[in-house]
């Protein structure tokens, strides 16, 4: 779908929305905006409130507070079946009465759109990798293409919205990396905007324009895949979204836009970029080192001691034991260079300064 240059509206704003069952807060105070044609993914540890939410966008549920509105326009009154949103969830249930073309087509026959179906209910199947299924039974397909057929069943009635709420998780591994690259080409494909539920970090990375991870009924952070990763605004996204190693320490010195940290522990600084945060002198403070921004040698200001390592092919990740707790570096697998470090053996570790994440706040919440 081609994008002008007019200035961006949401297609979708969660303005303020709150879910409380029985006095127990499931969505707790919500505001995004999604923009026409994103990719996002809400993200986050069972029970945080991801499905709560999308039901609320699919008018499953009503807010206790707050608005959601579709291009502006307050979407309390209007049921589910009147908000052009398409849904495809975990447990889906295809109509096992009808083939797969029935099913495809079932949404366009609902809405008395039956111009040119035949047409439209092949070039969705086509999409989707099923061509040549359409007089299978849904008892007679794998339970990818039965994803498959859900995703083509939602995207053919061409919902400005297309909900998916742990679409891939019954999938084995190889399956569900096949169908996350599919997903996303059949989203820059159609131009529809996707909000997509997983609790996989992997997943949401790889496929997400943007990514608001939620913890305890909150978002954290909603930000791009890059900044979720390498920009973490709490001590959680830092810990959820991959692995991370977390420092404690007080600021020592601050100025032009970096600050000296004097870390716990350990007779280390660091200096890192103060962001848009001020921080007075004092403060205690985090700090985030993805384990590929460590650094493994003999000469870096932590001593440490090998523990265990895990070798990926490309990499090995080393688990170590030092005066600032339990670390993990990752370092590129050179060929040739040699087995890895065996248990006990003495190291020491550092960092690169620029890839060091500041995170204010009191520690230990996660
Ligand atoms: N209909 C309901 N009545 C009461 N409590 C509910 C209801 N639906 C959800 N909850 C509660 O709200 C909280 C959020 O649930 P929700 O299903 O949104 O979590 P989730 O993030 O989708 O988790 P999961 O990853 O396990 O699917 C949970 O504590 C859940 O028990
Ligand atoms: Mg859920």
């Amino acid at each position: 779908m081609a994008r002008d240059n007019t200035p961006a509206e949401p297609i979708l704003s969660i303005d303020h929305v709150t879910k409380r069952f029985d006095g127990a807060v499931a969505v707790n105070s919500v505001s995004i905006d999604i923009m026409q044609g994103e990719f996002v993914t809400l993200l986050g540890p069972s029970g945080c409130g991801k499905s709560t939410l999308l039901r609320m966008i699919a008018g499953f549920e009503t807010p206790t507070q707050g608005r959601i509105l579709m291009r502006g326009e307050d979407m309390s009154h209007r049921p589910a079946y009147d908000r052009e949103i398409g849904l495809v969830f975990q447990n889906l249930a295809l109509f096992p009465h009808m083939n797969v073309f029935d099913n495809v087509a079932f949404g366009l026959r609902a809405r008395g759109r039956t111009d040119g179906l035949q047409a439209k209910v092949q070039d969705m199947l086509a999409l989707v990798g099923l061509d040549g299924f359409d007089t299978r039974r849904t008892g007679q397909i794998s339970g990818g293409q039965r994803q498959r057929v859900a995703l083509a069943r939602s995207l053919v009635t061409q919902p400005d919205v297309l909900l998916l709420d742990e679409p891939l998780s019954a999938l084995d591994l190889k399956l569900r990396r096949q169908l996350q690259t599919e997903l996303k080409r059949i989203q820059q494909e159609t131009g529809i905007t996707f909000v997509f539920v997983t609790h996989d970090q992997e997943e949401a990375l790889s496929m997400s324009d943007r990514i608001a991870v939620m913890n305890a009924g909150r978002v954290e952070q909603f930000s791009s895949a890059v900044d979720t990763y390498h920009r973490p605004a709490t001590e959680f996204v830092a810990r959820f979204v991959g692995e991370t190693n977390l420092l404690r320490g007080q600021v020592q010195a601050a100025s032009g836009g970096r600050v000296t940290l004097k870390l716990d522990n350990v007779t280390a600084t660091v200096t890192a970029p103060a962001g848009d945060t001020s921080l007075g002198l004092g403060t205690d403070v985090a700090i985030s080192i993805r384990p590929e921004h460590m650094t493994l040698g003999t000469d870096q200001p932590i001593a440490a001691q090998v523990l265990s390592h895990s070798f990926s092919g490309a990499t090995i990740t080393y688990a170590l034991d030092s005066a600032a707790g339990r670390l993990l570096a990752q370092v590129p697998f050179q060929p040739g260079g040699g087995h890895p470090l065996p248990a006990k053996a003495p190291v020491s570790v550092g960092w690169t300064d620029t890839a060091v994440t500041l995170i204010p706040g009191k520690p230990g919440r996660s």
